[in-house]
């Protein structure tokens, strides 16, 4: 089973090489896509380094700050051109341990989607304020809802996918440029029956660099999910109201 681990990074300068380490002594045998957005911190020439001393170290460079939908997409691109059987997301900034990950790839034989999730027994989220909390769990409570999924945690950024749940999926109809994009993926993985397994993790708010999530990235996921939400439904009401007419 060959895996690649993608990693977004936008200014990631101090936490980058901390994730790293620990992934490569957790799961030695995945190789590395390191997918920078040109930060402006040079994260992108110290991931340069890095992959210069490790060649399961790779380095995509993008030309700006396009969002980490749009990132991982091209990763995604990346791996399937290449024979990975495995792709892998994780964030840099330790927030998803990757002394986790051999647990998450333990499921992949059985699930063509594994999701390391905080909102299941046994999952948890250590140092998050209040409102990070809510945030999270009223986006994924709204999200199942409208969504009618029954994935507790379906903004989850630590997954792995089997290759040919990504190859089934269109990445040119996907709309999300922020973190909505991880609704968007899971939406579709379901709609296409195929089977998500949620395994829980320990999720730890990071202690070097800040996070990039902000109001913006919570309506464009809200908007869209209610988007979809409605259209599946209005699908559905024509599909019954055809089949009487
Ligand atoms: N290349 C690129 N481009 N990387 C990005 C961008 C971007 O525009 N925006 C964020 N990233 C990278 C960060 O550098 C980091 O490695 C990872 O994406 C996660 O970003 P954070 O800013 O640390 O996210 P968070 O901790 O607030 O959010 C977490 O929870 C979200 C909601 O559940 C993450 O796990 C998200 O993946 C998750 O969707
Ligand atoms: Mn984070």
């Amino acid at each position: 089973m060959r895996v690649v681990t993608i990693i977004p990074t936008y200014n990631e300068l101090e936490a980058l090489p901390v994730t790293l380490g620990r992934l490569r002594a957790a799961v030695p045998e995945s190789d590395v896509l390191i997918a920078d957005d040109n930060s402006p911190d040079g994260t992108g020439e110290l991931a340069d380094r890095l992959a210069a001393e490790d060649p399961q170290i790779h380095v995509m460079h993008r030309k700006g700050k396009e969002g980490l939908g749009a990132a991982y997409i091209a990763g995604f691109r990346w791996a399937l051109e290449r024979d990975y059987d495995v792709v892998v997301e994780l964030d840099a900034d330790g927030s998803h341990r990757p002394e986790d990950l051999p647990r998450l790839l333990a499921e992949v034989d059985r699930a063509d989607l594994v999701i390391g999730s905080r909102w299941v027994p046994g999952g948890s989220v250590v140092n998050w304020p209040l409102h990070r909390k809510l945030i999270s769990r009223a986006g994924s409570l709204y999200s199942r809802t409208m969504l009618g999924l029954s994935v507790r945690d379906i903004t989850a950024g630590f997954r792995a996918f089997r290759r040919e749940t990504l190859e089934a999926i269109d990445f040119d109809q996907i709309e999300s440029v922020g973190y909505g994009f991880q609704v968007d993926m899971t939406f579709r993985v379901a709609r296409m029956g195929r089977r998500i397994v949620e395994v829980p993790i320990t999720f730890v708010e990071r202690e070097l660099g800040v996070s990039k999530m902000s109001g913006n990235i919570v309506v464009e996921a809200m908007l869209n999910v209610t988007k979809w939400g409605l259209s599946a439904r209005a699908g559905r009401l024509a599909e019954r109201f055809g089949r009487r007419g």
